[in-house]
């Protein structure tokens, strides 16, 4: 009866240079020897068989997320399925659930993310069984964060009372609110950060989905019914749009929340990065051939195979790859987009 989905289509340009169009965040190894698509696998096989694993990502990356998946279990690779262009994550995740609903309606799915940290796998997998209770109830259940800072990224969660064990009433959501709500949302209190993995039944989500995307609903439920694969032009022509804007904003009441311990951390920046990884004494983060001296706080990545030598900096972010170098103070790492656009521009 458990379905899981992992979502494998971003195209995460915040860790730049490292991250590209061609290699985004999710196929990289950045916390590890694995991938996070192969860290994000392994955390859910102890919990759900292989062949009842579905993982959706870009045309473009199919090759290398079913050769990676591959390594893991062999069975995860069968069941890839390639979107022609990226819509975002509404689309993704109904035409994989009416896959899963056309043999299997009353199926439980949990849908996750395939470039995040997770500390405690354990937790998670708790966290799973406690929502699939109130996902049987009808519920589209959400995972909640608890938030340190008033970060305008993510969603945020207004918790309500207790609805049965380790799970709460959603009062209302709210996607990425600009950084005076956000600040207010902290404020206030009984927020949580939006983990970006739900769970649900398949005929819950696609009720749901019929309600508010009826032309969504419509086009993932035939193509589901006749085996058919979306062709380009079908699939550009689907609203383009986040499961969180297009579905758990307007799905007020029937939403869940499971608040979760979990180490987590959606790895969305090099400064994120800095904090999740071990320190050296001086308190540099250091991948491949690096050799600070006399340098503190700084995150020195070479991804090239290439010495990166550091005499006498602090708090700085070097990271080098073949054909372009990051440098940039770790305090600014925030403004990285600006840098990324001027990039482009200059092509
Ligand atoms: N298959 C597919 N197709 N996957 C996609 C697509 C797509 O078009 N777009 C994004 N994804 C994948 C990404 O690889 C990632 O694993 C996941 O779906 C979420 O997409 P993001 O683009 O990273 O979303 P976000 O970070 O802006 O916001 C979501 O996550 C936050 C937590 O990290 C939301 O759910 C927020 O509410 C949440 O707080
Ligand atoms: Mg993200």
């Amino acid at each position: 009866r458990r379905h899981a989905l992992i979502l494998a289509g971003g195209s995460g340009t915040r860790l730049w240079p490292l991250s590209r169009t061609n290699m985004p965040k999710q196929l990289l190894a950045l916390t590890g020897e694995q991938t996070l698509l192969q860290e994000t696998a392994r955390r859910l096989l102890p919990a759900v068989a292989a062949e009842r694993v579905t993982t959706v990502t870009h045309a473009d990356h199919r090759f290398e997320v079913v050769g990676q998946l591959h390594e893991v279990a062999p069975a995860l690779a069968e069941r890839v399925l390639a979107e022609p262009l990226a819509r975002n994550t509404l689309p993704a995740i109904a035409w994989a659930v009416a896959r899963i609903a056309r043999d299997e309606p009353e199926a439980l799915v949990g849908v996750f993310p395939s470039d995040h940290w997770i500390e405690a796998p354990e937790a998670l997998r708790a966290a799973w069984e406690a929502a699939e209770a109130a996902a049987e109830a009808g519920y589209l259940v959400l995972f909640g964060i608890r938030p340190t800072e008033p970060a305008t990224g993510f969603g945020y969660i207004e918790a309500g009372p207790a609805l049965c064990a380790g799970v709460e009433a959603v009062g209302r959501f709210v996607e990425k609110p600009d950084a005076r709500t956000a600040a207010d949302f902290l404020a206030r209190g009984g927020y949580y950060w939006n983990s970006g993995m739900f769970v649900f039944r398949a005929d819950t989500f696609l009720g749901l989905l019929a309600e508010h995307q009826p032309e969504l609903a419509a086009a993932v439920t035939a193509w589901a019914e006749q085996g058919a694969l979306p062709g380009a032009e079908a699939y550009a022509a689907l609203p383009e749009v986040s499961i969180d804007y297009g579905l758990v904003e307007e799905a007020a009441g029937r939403v869940a929340v499971v608040p979760a311990d979990l180490g987590w951390s959606d790895l969305g920046s090099w400064e994120a990065l800095y904090q999740q990884r071990d320190k050296d004494a001086a308190g540099n983060v250091v991948d491949g051939p690096v050799l600070p001296v006399d340098s503190g706080d700084s995150l020195l990545w070479s991804a090239d195979g290439g010495l990166i030598a550091a005499y006498g900096v602090q708090g700085l972010a070097v990271v080098q790859t073949r054909d372009a170098t990051l440098v940039c103070p770790r305090s600014r790492l925030a403004e990285l987009k600006e840098l990324v656009g001027r990039v482009r521009q200059r092509r």
